[in-house]
Formats: C-alpha cells, structure tokens, sequence
C-alpha cells in the first residue's frame, strides 16, 4: 500500500506521509503534530486520565501506527508524568526505514529532541513482540489488519484509520462494534473523523459523544465514551 509513500511538510512544519496511489496523506495538511497532540493527547489521553486517575497501567489501542506520531507522544507523556501506560497498537504496512529515519517530530519542540532514542526504537523494534521501551511505557506493535486483530481490553481508542472515503471497510459498524466492545467502562474513543455516520454508528454501539473542537484548519472530531 505505502510503496511509492513520500514525506511532506505540513503547515505546523512537521511532517507527515504522502501516498500517491490512494491520493491520502497520514495527517492534517494543517499540522500532523498540531493534529496528533490535539485529538489523541488532549482531548483523548489526557481527557481520560482527568476522569480516571487512580486506574492504572492506562491501555491505549491504536489503530494504524504509521509514522509512529502519536506512540512517540504518548511514551513522552508517560515519562513526563510518570504513569504507566501499555500501547498496542497495529500496522498492516509498517513504513520502511528511507522514510521513518527522515520523520523531523523531534525537531518540532526542541525540549522534546532528547526523545530521539526513543522515537527510532519505536520504529526499529521487532514487529509482533510487546516490550517495555521505557520506565513507564510498554507496546506491542503487530503487523494486522484491524480486520484480523484480537483485541485487548482498552481504556483509549486511537482511532487513525484513512478517512472513510478511502477506506470505508475500516470505518463500517460491525468492526467498529468490535472495538467498542474491547473498551472498559469509562473508556473513551477519540478519532479526527467527524462524520454524521460515524457518530450515528457510535451512539447506537453505546457511545456517549461530547462536543470537542477540532483541530487546527477542522471546525469538529469525534469523541465517544463508554459508560461506567
Ligand atoms: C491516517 S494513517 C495514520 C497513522 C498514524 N497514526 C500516524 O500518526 O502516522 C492510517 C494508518 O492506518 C494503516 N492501515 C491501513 N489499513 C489498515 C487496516 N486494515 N488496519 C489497521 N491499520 C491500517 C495505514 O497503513 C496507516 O499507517
């Protein structure tokens, strides 16, 4: 799928990957570091822990590791607050190393360049294993399909999938019914989609959605927790 990826610069200066094929980049245009800390670490990880502080590891499933962004965000966010935190996260199409070993995320907040270490790791390490990377964050990355992957019972979704037009089959209501059902009460599913299907096939699976503003350049996204 992600032969022919490029890397391109988006409006925040970070980078983000192009695909020819499918005419779809991983991030905003606006900002795929903006967009990463927005969505997942603000308005999903950190959303979540105010809600949830004593319950801990906090188990996050990712949906489409990619450039590795939102991971290498996350491990920051449990070294910098010293809360245990175990990621699984899935990859059909791991990125090769020409293009991951160019990524320029520890450039974007000089305060973070320290992390580089960290941020290769996440790429280099072996597929299909679980490990700790560090004091405070373990992951297991595995190469499958959302489709064919057995999930672990989660307090955060992660949900980075290509946007419904370009993969509808990621987006239809029986898988996504089998990711609700992997989250725990009081669990919260976070995804920069906004669409009025989207969001009718949650609320029906149970979700509670609230209203959270987009990102920078995106009015809306897609916030839905599950009851206690
Ligand atoms: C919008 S990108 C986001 C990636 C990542 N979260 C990031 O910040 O770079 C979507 C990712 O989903 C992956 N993907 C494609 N098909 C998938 C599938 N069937 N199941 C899970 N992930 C898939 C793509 O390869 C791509 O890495």
């Amino acid at each position: 799928m992600n032969k022919d990826a490029k890397i391109i610069v988006t409006e925040d200066g970070s980078h983000s990957v192009y695909l020819p094929e499918i005419n779809e980049s991983y991030h905003s245009s606006h900002g795929a570091y903006r967009e990463s800390i927005h969505i997942f670490l603000l308005y999903g990880l950190e959303a979540w822990f105010a809600r949830n502080r004593g319950k801990l590891p906090v188990r996050i499933f990712e949906v489409g590791f990619g450039t590795g962004l939102n991971a290498w965000l996350t491990l920051i966010w449990a070294e910098q607050n010293q809360v245990p935190v175990l990621y699984h996260t899935i990859e059909p199409f791991p990125l090769e190393k020409e293009i991951f070993s160019k990524l320029n995320y520890i450039e974007i907040d000089e305060t973070l360049t320290h992390y580089n270490p960290q941020f290769q790791r996440l790429h280099t390490m072996e597929w299909n294993t679980g490990k700790p990377l560090t004091e405070y964050f373990n992951i297991k990355k595995e190469t499958v399909k959302l489709e064919d992957a057995m999930l672990y019972s989660t307090d955060i979704v992660y949900f980075d999938a290509f946007s419904p037009k370009k993969q509808p089959e990621l987006w239809d209501k029986d898988l996504l019914a089998k990711v609700v059902a992997s989250m725990n009460p009081n669990g919260v599913f976070v995804t920069y989609c906004a669409a009025a299907k989207l969001k009718k096939n949650l609320q029906e699976l149970g979700l509670s959605l609230d209203e959270v503003p987009g990102p920078p350049g995106k009015k809306e996204m897609t916030r839905g927790w599950k009851s206690s």
